[in-house]
């Protein structure tokens, strides 16, 4: 599947009732060979207004976080595990994430990322192990089938939770140094 007919089939999905209530399916953006996926949990307010990830005041501090390491919307591809805004932002529920997960995973075989980053619990419990502790295992790293998971605090609870910053700023390091070296390597893995 294309790029393209990928986009088209998620802009017309009604798999789930998020459909009901959206403004705009939040598709994903970024260069559609970028080597690092940033994966957040779902559309906010602004998001589903404007029809593009990480816009509002969490994506604002996000952009803050990325241009630390050299990241930028311009070498990173960014998406959500659900496409449409849950109501009111509440976390997207296992049946909507389940109906919306197959767009993340043919967007990920397309991409063919070196390293995954989950933004926040939700992500990190779908993409990296359903135990994920945030508190407990923010920054570290793990890979899978060639491909480099970790996960970082969302960007939201840290305009929340300003203790969180430091923390948040050793795995951006960490982070950094993951993509110096997986652009030496010029393998990329194939998802099954
Ligand atoms: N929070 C998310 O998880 N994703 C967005 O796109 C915006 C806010």
């Amino acid at each position: 599947m294309t790029w393209d007919a990928l986009r088209q089939s998620c802009l017309a999905c009604s798999r789930c009732p998020l459909a009901g209530t959206r403004h705009h399916v939040v598709f994903g953006v970024g260069p559609e060979d970028a080597e690092v996926l940033f994966v957040g949990e779902g559309p906010g307010q602004q998001e589903d207004l404007q029809g593009e990830p990480f816009v509002g005041p969490a994506g604002q501090l996000l952009d803050e976080m990325l241009s630390i390491i050299g990241l930028g919307r311009h070498n990173c591809y960014i998406t959500n595990i659900v496409k449409c805004r849950p109501p009111g932002n509440r976390d997207p529920q296992e049946s909507e994430q389940d109906a919306c997960i197959p767009f993340l995973r043919r967007q990920t075989k397309l991409l063919r990322p070196k390293i995954i980053v989950c933004l926040g619990r939700i992500a990190a419990k779908r993409l990296i192990d359903p135990d994920f502790k945030i508190t407990r295992d923010h920054g570290q790293w793990v890979e899978k089938g060639g491909i480099w998971f970790t996960a970082l605090y969302h960007p939201s609870a840290l305009l929340r939770d300003m203790t969180k910053r430091p923390d948040t700023f050793r795995d951006l390091k960490k982070l950094q140094a993951k993509v110096l070296e997986a652009a030496a390597n010029p393998h990329r893995y194939d998802i099954p």
